[in-house]
Order: structure tokens, then sequence, then C-alpha cells
């Protein structure tokens, strides 16, 4: 039994082919480990504010915002944290906009990388305090990015990849559906996509 943190950011709903994805990797893991609770953190319904001067002084003790507003910012990204270091399994549902993460999943990781708390310079060298921990990225897009032009496009996963292995989460499956606006691809994007998962 695992427990699971869904994570989307899309904000098409049931439309969507990243949550459509993420969905049908929690159904595998709930075939090899029954009985596993998922926690959906939806972004798009209930976002993050971006990072501003409360959090500022909330992290880095510095700036000049209230006292009262760094005390909320450490609240929420303190929240953020407890549910990432609870998870054992985290599946990211990413849907690609402007050839990078919605704005929403970019607030949500300035809650969660956090020095002291998921990254430490202490050692001199960065560390990641995350640890133990199996991620899916769940990335839906419109074009194909793993092969051929579009390929350097991709500036989600290459970000997604380097700031999830900042905080310690290594162990990491990048899953794509793509193609989704594309016609003879979209329709079997999802599936293409769930066909590459791979369940430890
Ligand atoms: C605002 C917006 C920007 C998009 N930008 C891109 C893009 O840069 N590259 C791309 O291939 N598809 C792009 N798309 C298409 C989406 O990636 C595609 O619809 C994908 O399925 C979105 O994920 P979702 O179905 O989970 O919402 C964009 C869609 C929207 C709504």
């Amino acid at each position: 039994m695992k427990k699971i943190l869904k994570v989307v950011s899309s904000v098409s709903g049931a439309a969507s082919k990243s949550t459509q994805l993420a969905d049908g990797i929690i159904a595998q893991l709930q075939e090899r480990y029954p009985g596993s609770t998922v926690t959906v953190k939806d972004l798009a319904k209930d976002p993050l504010g971006h990072f501003d001067a409360s959090h500022l002084l909330a992290f880095r003790g510095a700036g000049d915002a209230t006292a009262e507003a760094a005390a909320i910012a450490d609240k929420l990204s303190e929240a953020a944290i407890k549910e990432v270091e609870e998870a054992d399994i985290i599946i990211l549902g990413v849907a690609l906009y402007n050839f990078h993460i919605p704005s929403t999943l970019k607030a949500w990781l300035d809650h969660v990388v956090r020095a002291g708390r998921t990254f430490s310079y202490a050692t001199g060298k960065p560390e990641g305090l995350l640890k133990d921990k199996k991620v899916y990225i769940a990335l839906a897009s419109g074009g194909v990015y793993s092969e051929g032009p579009a390929q350097a496009f991709d500036f989600a996963s290459p970000y997604l990849l380097g700031m999830l292995g900042f905080i310690g989460l290594t162990d990491v499956q990048l899953v794509r559906a793509e193609g989704c606006s594309i016609p003879g691809l979209q329709d079997t994007a999802v599936q293409k996509g769930l066909e590459q998962v791979v369940i430890a």
C-alpha cells in the first residue's frame, strides 16, 4: 500500500490529457499496490500565490512584508511540503503551456523548493532533502517533443527533472501523451503514454 499524491495543473478538467494520463498511472499503481490512497492537489482549482515579498520574509528572513503575511506564506509552504513528504509516490500532471509548465505548477514548486526544508547547502554542496520517493511526470502536449524538430522547445521536462533532482527526487519517470493536437496522434496519445509506464 502506497500513499500517492496527484498534482493537477491543467485547466481543462475532465478533458485534460495530462490528468487522464496521471489517472491511468494511478490505476496501474493501485493494481500493483492494492489499498493505496490518493491525495489530489488540484492547482487549477486551488492555486497557490506567486512567490512574493511575504515568501521572501518567511523563507529568508529578508524584505519588507508584514509578519502576518509572512506567517501565511510560511503556513502554505509548510502544508505543500508536508503533502510531498507524506507521499511515497508523486504524480505530476503537467499540461505543456507555451513550451513550459503551467504557472500554477511553478508557484507550487516555489512553495515546495525551500532552503533548509527540501534542499540544503549546509555541507557546501547542494543536497536534496526529500528521499526515497518515486515521481511520475505525466506530460501532455499538443505537439511531439520526444523526437523531431520541436525537441529543443520542450522546456518543461528538463526544468522539472532538474528541479525535482535538486530537492532529492531523482527517481523520476517522464511519461508523455504527445501529439494531443495532431490528427492521427491525438486519439491514442494517452494510451501510448500509458504503455511506457514502468511500475516497480
Ligand atoms: C495556453 C496553451 C498553451 C499551449 N502551448 C503549447 C505549446 O507550447 N506546445 C504544445 O505542443 N502544445 C501547447 N498547447 C497544447 C497543450 O499542450 C495540449 O492541449 C495538452 O493536451 C494540454 O494538456 P491537458 O490536456 O492536460 O490540458 C497549449 C495549450 C494551451 C491551452
